[in-house]
């Protein structure tokens, strides 16, 4: 039976028989013998195979080159000069798969553009390798936070007909003419109504909490916004907390806990993948992620943040003025050389924000926050919901959405209305935060962002 390289390099004892299997990295000559060495994705650790010639199998080493694919069976040895604890002393080695020259990722340094072109084979490399395996374990501790506090997981839907956000940029769903494979009319369409795929699920996810208490949803959400940022992209993955009998603090609160949650499993448990985000991405990675998980955040209004940023002096390109939505040049000025650290803002101006936030009594503002970070700017964005039946009417007819189309939501006011409280989080960019990654795009297997869907 395979063992697994991670399993096999950590092991505390040498086996006397052991099969791995894998793809090969590089392979040294020599007269007598050969060094393979190999990774099944596992870990970030190569494990090194000796061969020597007239080992079974070893007439084939000549093709075993970079990114073949190799199993071997062997005696598990201490390894004198490699950089890892074991080595394998091969009895037997087999091809699986040849590679041949014009494979794409030879031994050498290679753009960030470059290997998003070859998105299928990019998690091949050391650097992408360590990023998926972050994100796999990155979902799992987003499960386990939740399920630690006893929130419900939620599956919204994925095709909706609201618009969550109101600001209309969303993907219609339609379907094609079976016989024709042309779009049909919009009068046919399947759902005999515009359907959407989900900005998010927080509507839908709002009535679950007002059954269920503390619910989630973690699911792909989508934005035809034409941002071309490093930041955006049009399918990302949200994690949407919804807590009954919760206000702004509470969600606050919350929002601070599950980044330092995320933060500390990534300064914990990668299996040594961060070591790689250091090397080559950000050498202060670690230090930076240990401030964020041992200090308490920053949190100041919308208006204080205004003014900060109006008496700063600092030129930006976007001249800050209040009512106006804080721009990502302004929200990194403040977390990275203002305070130094993250940062929620609240209370933001009631024309900039969508129509489900709970109104202030001073009537101007509304209960949102968002929750910034240095090196990236905003990736929490949340608020306490407007519970109170008379008031919501009225902010809906302000936006100018439909009361009948959203009748299912209004009664959840209706019926037993109850303060409550959420934020979405986008994965992505908590992703880039512990990792250090630049740009979205490389943070998501196969990224979607305008003009570009291949794959
Ligand atoms: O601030 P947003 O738009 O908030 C909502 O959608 C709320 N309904 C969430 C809620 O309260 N349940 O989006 C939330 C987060 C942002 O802070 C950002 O991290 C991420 O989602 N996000 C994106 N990530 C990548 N690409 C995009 N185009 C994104 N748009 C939002
Ligand atoms: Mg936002």
């Amino acid at each position: 039976m395979r063992t697994l390289i991670r399993d096999l390099l950590a092991a505390e004892l040498p086996a006397e028989s052991i099969e791995a299997a894998g793809w090969v990295r590089t392979r040294r000559d020599s007269k007598a013998f050969s060094f393979l060495e190999i990774n099944d994705g596992s870990c970030l650790g190569n494990l090194q195979v000796i061969v020597d010639q007239g080992t079974p199998g070893s007439e084939a080493l000549h093709k075993m080159s970079t990114g073949a694919s190799v199993s071997v069976v062997g005696r598990q040895v201490e390894s004198l000069g490699g950089k890892q604890k074991w080595e394998i002393q091969a009895s037997s080695v087999r091809l699986l798969g040849e590679a041949p020259d014009d494979f794409p990722l030879q031994k050498k340094g290679h753009t960030p553009e470059f290997l998003r072109s070859i998105s299928h084979l990019r998690p091949r490399t050391n650097l992408y390798g360590a990023m998926f395996r972050v994100r796999s374990r990155m979902s799992y501790a987003v499960h386990r936070f939740f399920a630690e506090r006893k929130f419900h997981y939620i599956h919204t839907p994925i095709i909706t007909a609201s618009d969550c956000e109101g600001a209309g940029e969303m993907f219609r769903v339609t379907t094609l003419d079976p016989t024709s494979g042309k779009k049909q009319a919009f009068e046919n369409d399947f759902f005999e109504k515009a359907a959407h795929l989900t900005v998010s699920g927080q509507l839908e996810g709002e009535t679950f909490a007002c059954a269920l208490g503390n619910i989630y949803t973690f699911g792909p959400t989508f934005r035809a916004e034409n941002s071309h940022t490093s930041r955006h992209a049009a399918e990302f993955w949200m994690i949407e907390p919804e807590m009954a009998f919760c206000d702004l603090t509470g969600d606050m609160d919350l929002a601070e806990e599950m980044v330092k949650y995320l933060v500390t499993e990534a300064l914990e448990n990668q299996d040594g993948d961060l070591s790689i985000f250091e090397r080559f991405v950000d050498k202060g990675l670690r230090a930076r992620l240990e401030a964020v998980v041992s200090n308490p955040f920053e949190r100041v209004s919308y208006t204080e943040a205004v003014s900060i940023l109006q008496k700063s002096g600092k030129k930006f390109d976007y001249p800050v003025e209040y009512g106006h939505n804080l721009q990502s040049e302004h929200e990194r000025w403040l977390t990275e050389e203002h305070f130094k650290k993250p940062l929620t803002v609240y209370n933001y101006p009631k024309e900039i924000k969508p129509f489900y936030m709970r109104l202030n009594d001073d009537d101007k503002t509304v209960t949102a926050m968002d929750l910034l970070v240095p090196g990236i700017g905003e990736i929490v964005g949340g608020s306490q919901r407007e519970e109170r039946l008379d008031v919501l009417l009225a902010n809906m007819e302000r936006h100018g959405l439909s009361t009948e189309e959203y009748d299912w939501y209004i009664d959840t006011r209706k019926y037993g209305t109850v303060p409550h409280a959420g934020f979405g989080m986008g994965f992505e960019r908590l992703l880039m935060f512990v990792t250090g990654m630049h740009n979205i795009r490389d943070v998501i297997p196969f990224s979607r962002t305008p003009g570009s869907c291949e794959f």
